[in-house]
């Protein structure tokens, strides 16, 4: 593994590398959901390229960016463990200048629940993943379902900007008791762990109820806010299409349910495609 800080060493390192190029980006503080997308890109690519890189543009003012998790030295043992090409790790200076040209995330789908809670959070990611993607010459970028409308947002840019890339969809890793497993999990202090759990139990209950063939979208997040009371502090209940359109009735094979709260420190997110 060769391990680049800079355009230039990257641009010089990927030189070697054959064949289909898959990319992962990540901010670190690599768990088993980051690894389950490095592995899915190790087997489908001939050359594989993994990103750390804490991107202050997309953190808000207030939010953790300065308190965010940052393990370098395990994460860079796990990538060489993994049999990564490439590990990009640059510096914030080298990745920015003063006074960008910057692209917006688009004004419905990136301005509504996480777009709507965290305004400004999409345009920074669209900002560094369209620079990563460039970088990194992928033919084929991993991202992770966890975060839905990031994934929704970034297939959109791909398809608007006509860049040659395919973006692959993976499944969210959870630990054993269902919690999505996420690096701000870190955080969850005794009984907050247990007391996670809602996030997921709240979109089972959702689950076995459309099973059963319930479909209305206003009793299913009724069920589910009786679920997420053991959160501090419930952000949003969801159930949209999959291009984030509000819907009435669940429309299965076009759907996804998607939460956020408060559980002690940290805000999750958690979401389910049906
Ligand atoms: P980060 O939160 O580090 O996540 C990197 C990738 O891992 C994302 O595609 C995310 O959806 C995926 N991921 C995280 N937890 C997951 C889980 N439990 N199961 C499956 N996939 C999971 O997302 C970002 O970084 C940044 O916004 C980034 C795209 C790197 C741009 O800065």
């Amino acid at each position: 593994m060769v391990m680049v800080k800079t355009i230039e060493a990257l641009q010089e390192a990927k030189k070697l590398l054959q064949g289909t190029i898959g990319f992962v980006p990540t901010m670190g503080a690599l768990h088993q959901g980051h690894l389950s997308l490095i592995q899915q890109a190790r087997k489908e690519n001939d050359s594989l390229i993994v990103s750390i890189f804490v991107n202050p543009t997309q953190f808000l003012e207030g939010e953790d960016l300065d308190a965010y998790p940052r393990k370098d030295e395990a994460d860079i043992k796990i990538c060489e463990l993994i049999g990564v090409d490439i590990l990009f790790m640059p510096t914030v200076e080298s990745m920015y200048e003063a006074d960008e040209l910057c692209i917006g995330a688009p004004a419905v789908r990136g301005y509504v629940l996480e777009g709507e809670k965290r305004p400004g959070h999409f345009d920074g990611m669209l900002q560094v993943v369209m620079k990563l993607l460039n970088l990194s010459g992928a033919t084929h970028a991993y991202f992770g379902k966890k975060d839905a409308q990031q994934l929704a947002l970034i297939t959109q840019m791909v398809k608007n900007y006509f860049l040659d890339v395919n973006i692959i969809p993976c499944e969210i890793v959870r630990d054993e008791k269902g919690l999505a497993l996420s690096s701000r999990n870190v955080y969850l202090r005794g009984d907050e762990k247990e007391r996670a759990l809602c996030l997921s139990s709240a979109l089972k209950r959702a689950t076995k109820l459309v099973i059963s063939g319930e479909l209305d979208v206003e009793k299913l997040k009724k069920e589910m806010l009786e679920v997420l009371s053991e959160a501090d502090r419930v952000e949003y209940v969801a159930i949209v299409s999959r291009d984030f359109k509000a819907l009435k009735k669940v429309e299965i094979g076009n759907t996804i349910i998607l939460v956020a709260a408060w559980v002690g420190k940290p805000r999750l997110i958690d979401n389910l495609w049906i």
